[in-house]
This record gives structure tokens, sequence and C-alpha cells, in this order.
């Protein structure tokens, strides 16, 4: 009898760990690639390879995305390193504010889906990873729409669940130098 219970509540577990696999499955694909941008080439002295920063490969695909995942009080993004100073690799002004920004302060671009036609403009949203929190200010939209082209620095789309941050906030995370440029973090509102 005892062997028959054990058999039965490890089948319904089972059931169980199938069916929340399936909707974790069903999560994952609420945000789909809504096309692709096909690689260009950059002429000679375009893209910048400095922090990271990737080239478009000639005639590879990239996939497009006008969508997030959804955001909760921890959602799961991958840090990159970007600097919104004059000159630097974020290209032109912050969208925001048409302002650049110190390296020396606390700010991101956030993937489109996120960026949300600048909803989350000037607000502050507070990122953890390494065993600390830093706040930060979204001053910055990371193009998960478009790419390959010169105003994108021949660089591809942005994923869509990118926190692009300036170097204080890679310092504030005490994240060691050799892994600058892409780290698992979480991020909620702040
Ligand atoms: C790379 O990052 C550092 C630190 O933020 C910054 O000083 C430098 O200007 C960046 N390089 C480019 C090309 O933006
Ligand atoms: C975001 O943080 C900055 C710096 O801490 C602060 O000056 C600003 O008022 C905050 N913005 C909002 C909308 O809370």
């Amino acid at each position: 009898m005892k062997g028959f219970i054990n058999t039965k509540a490890s089948l319904l577990l089972l059931i169980i760990l199938l069916a929340s696999n399936c909707l974790d499955i069903s999560k994952a694909q609420e945000c789909r690639p809504s096309g692709v941008v096909k690689g260009k080439e950059a002429p000679p002295g375009q893209c910048n390879k400095e922090n990271d920063s990737d080239c478009c490969a000639d005639g590879k695909m990239y996939p497009v995305y006008e969508c997030s995942p959804p955001v909760s009080a921890h959602t799961k993004a991958h840090l990159t390193l970007n600097s919104f100073e004059k000159g630097g690799d974020g290209g032109g002004p912050s969208e925001c504010d048409n302002k650049y920004h110190s390296d020396e302060k606390a700010v991101v671009a956030l993937s489109t889906g996120w960026f949300n036609h600048k909803s989350r403009c000037l607000h502050n949203i507070t990122i953890t990873a390494n065993g600390r929190s830093v706040v930060a200010m979204v001053v910055d939209e990371c193009d998960s729409t478009r790419g390959c082209d010169k105003d994108h620095d021949y660089q591809p789309p942005c994923d869509n669940n990118i926190v692009d941050a300036s170097k204080a906030v890679w310092e504030a995370l005490a994240i060691p130098r050799n892994q600058w440029g892409w780290y698992d973090i979480t991020w909620s509102y702040a």
C-alpha cells in the first residue's frame, strides 16, 4: 500500500513538473522577434570594438524585437558597458534628455521593450548583482528594433533584455574589471 501511494505521489509530482515546464516555455515565448536585419560590414574606421562592442557580420541575420520580457521585482537581464559621454560608444546624446552623461554617473539605456517609448525616461531602476545594488537613472534606449547601420555604428540590434550601463554602475556593483562588458543581473523599478 505504501509503495502504491508513493508511485501515485511521484506520478503526480511528474505531472506537476511537466505542467510547470510547459508554463515556463510559454512564458519564454511571450516576446518573439518581430523580424530580422541583415548584417552589413562596417566601412573602414566605423564600428568601434572597444568595451566589448560587437560589429555586424556581413550577411548574418540578426533578430529584432519590439518587446522585452515582463518586468518583475527581479527582472533578469544582461548588463553591458557603455559610455554616454560625448565621443563615447553611445553615439549621439541620450534620447531622454538630449544630453551627454559622465561615466561617473550611474546611468543606463534599456532595451526597446523596457524603454517603452520613453516612459521610463529619467526614472530610476535598482540593479542587483554580485551581492550589491545600485540605483541608476534611465537616460537612453538600447535599440532592439534596428542595427547594423550607420546610426548604430554598424553594431547589431540590442538583445531584448539589456541594461546598458555606465562605468559608475559597474564600479558600484564592484564587478572585477576582467568581467566587465557582459554580466548577469536582476533589476526592478526603484
Ligand atoms: C569604454 O568605456 C570606458 C569606461 O566607461 C570609457 O571611458 C571609454 O570612453 C569607452 N570607450 C568608448 C569607445 O566609448
Ligand atoms: C533618480 O536618482 C537621482 C540621483 O539619485 C535623483 O536625483 C533623481 O531625482 C531620481 N529620479 C527620480 C524620478 O526619482
